[in-house]
């Protein structure tokens, strides 16, 4: 018998209240994507028919965060339970779908999962469990003196011995979408919340003599749900870790610590990459071979050559490293960098959109905005490219081979010729030819036996 086609139904329309943010709670990162996009990629590994996403508090900017086109947005007015939440998609779902029901606070859910949620009850009723130490605030499965679950009770509604039950509703179910309709319309509000509880359904789906067909999660992790700001962090440690040991395992990424590495976003690595302790790498990162990379540094879209080295304390954002460059302790690189094979920025050195040539040195308290700098290049201590004249940022060549002594100020816009040696203090506001020597700075005057306040000059 082929199986069903499949509507998921991801409920986000609460507003997480005990966040106490001005945040809708859906939109809440986790390895910085908002939990609902989390869930919504564990939905679309299935290639459900159809994914809707109940939304209420903060409506427009949870849209406005997944501007996806594949994603039926179904508003909820009110909030009046999970019941009520399901029931606003129906009209959507043919009857004979099978129903997903995921909580876009329940960010970790792994595909797999879900799929053997799906696949328990082809047809039928699933639902996936878990046992846990402390089952405070979770609604309890019930199961008859045979084992076969008959029902779920809320924890505000339990007697004490159901209070004791350790077995806990994940809030994920699957459904068939024809006798759902017949259940939803049938919950009533007559419970300790006042709500529709999509919950009650199971007991429903009992009395009409069918099997609920329990998944029980053997991670605690994956199924925990996310209501307070003390659990989001908890979360995050669980997917910090996931990601580490999957970094680890797949790519062979060696990590001083895994539990202080965080990604936000991807990290693709080549061979026999090291990371150091605390170090945070955000949005789209990849490492050639041999990449070593020291503590308390930040990497955002930056791509690193084989063999390369990024120190500590340094923070990078959108820069590309060639092969064996050497960068920092601490370096700022802004967007736009591009260092060539073999280049070397040192400790206090800012760089923004500037392209420096292979083997060049900028080693000590520069700072190079709008730049296009040579290869074999040595830009002395303390060199600074004055690229903005309070209207507009203006660019500084440098031609290869070219000798910067330190404290130089490059008025932009301006261009070095090639071999050209720059002395030591100038500040330079014409073009250099190439293979001179320049040297522009006060004439000096010595004043012998000056005392001060007597003597005026
Ligand atoms: C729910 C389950 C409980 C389960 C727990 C797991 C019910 C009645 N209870 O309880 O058995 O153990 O999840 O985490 O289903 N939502 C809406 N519209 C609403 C109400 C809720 O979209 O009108 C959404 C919330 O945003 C949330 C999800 O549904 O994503 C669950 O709602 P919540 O109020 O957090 O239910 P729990 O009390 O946690
Ligand atoms: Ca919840």
């Amino acid at each position: 018998m082929s199986s069903p086609p499949l509507s998921v139904v991801v409920l986000a329309a609460g507003e997480g209240k005990r966040m106490r943010s001005h945040t809708p709670k859906v939109l809440h990162p986790v390895a910085g994507r908002p939990m609902l996009g989390h869930v919504l990629d564990a939905a679309r590994a299935l290639q459900p028919a159809a994914i809707h996403v109940i939304h209420g508090h903060g409506a427009e900017a949870v849209r406005a965060a997944f501007p996806d086109a594949d994603l039926h947005w179904v508003h909820q007015a009110e909030r009046l339970g999970t019941g009520h939440a399901v029931k606003q998609a129906l009209p959507q779902i043919p009857d004979d779908h099978q129903v997903l029901v995921l909580c876009a606070d329940v960010p970790l859910i792994r595909p797999g999962t879900l799929r053997a949620l799906v696949a328990a009850a082809p047809q039928g009723v699933s639902v996936l469990t878990v046992n846990v130490a402390d089952p405070a605030g979770y609604g309890r499965i019930l199961r008859d003196g045979g084992d076969q679950v008959h029902g779920i009770v809320e924890e505000k509604d339990a007697t004490a011995a159901q209070r004791a039950i350790r077995e806990i509703n994940t809030g994920l179910l699957c459904l068939p979408a024809g006798p759902l309709r017949g259940w939803l319309d049938t919950l009533d509000t007559g419970n300790a919340q006042g709500e529709y509880y999509l919950t009650d359904c199971i007991g429903l789906a009992h009395a009409d003599n069918r099997r609920i067909a329990p998944v029980l999660c053997t991670d605690p992790d994956e199924v925990q749900g996310v209501n307070d700001r003390r659990q989001l962090a908890g979360v995050e440690r669980a997917c910090q870790r996931r990601q580490a040991e999957a970094l680890m395992r797949d790519q062979g990424l060696g990590l001083a610590d895994p539990a202080r590495f965080d990604l936000r976003g991807t990290l693709t690595v080549g061979r026999d990459c090291f990371i150091d302790v605390d170090v945070v790498i955000e949005g789209h990162v990849t490492l050639g071979d041999e990449v070593r990379v020291g503590p308390f540094t930040r990497l955002q879209d930056c791509v690193i050559g084989t063999g390369s080295e990024v120190l500590g304390h340094c923070d990078l954002a959108s820069a590309s490293l060639a092969a064996d460059c050497r960068v920092g302790p601490y370096a700022r690189l802004r967007p736009g960098t591009e260092l060539g094979t073999a280049a070397r920025v040192g400790n206090f050195v800012e760089v923004k959109q500037a392209r420096v040539g292979a083997g060049t040195k900028i080693n000590h308290l520069s700072y190079i905005g709008d730049a296009r700098i040579g290869d074999g290049v040595n830009v002395g201590a303390g060199t600074i490219t004055c690229n903005y004249d309070g209207r507009a940022k203006h660019v500084t060549e440098i031609g290869d081979g070219v000798f910067i002594g330190s404290n130089t100020a490059l008025v932009a816009p301006l261009h070095v010729g090639a071999g050209a040696t720059l002395g030591a203090g100038s500040t330079l506001r014409d073009d250099v030819a190439a293979d001179s020597l320049v040297v522009e700075r006060g004439e000096r005057r010595d004043i012998p036996g000056w005392r001060p306040g007597r003597d005026e000059h």
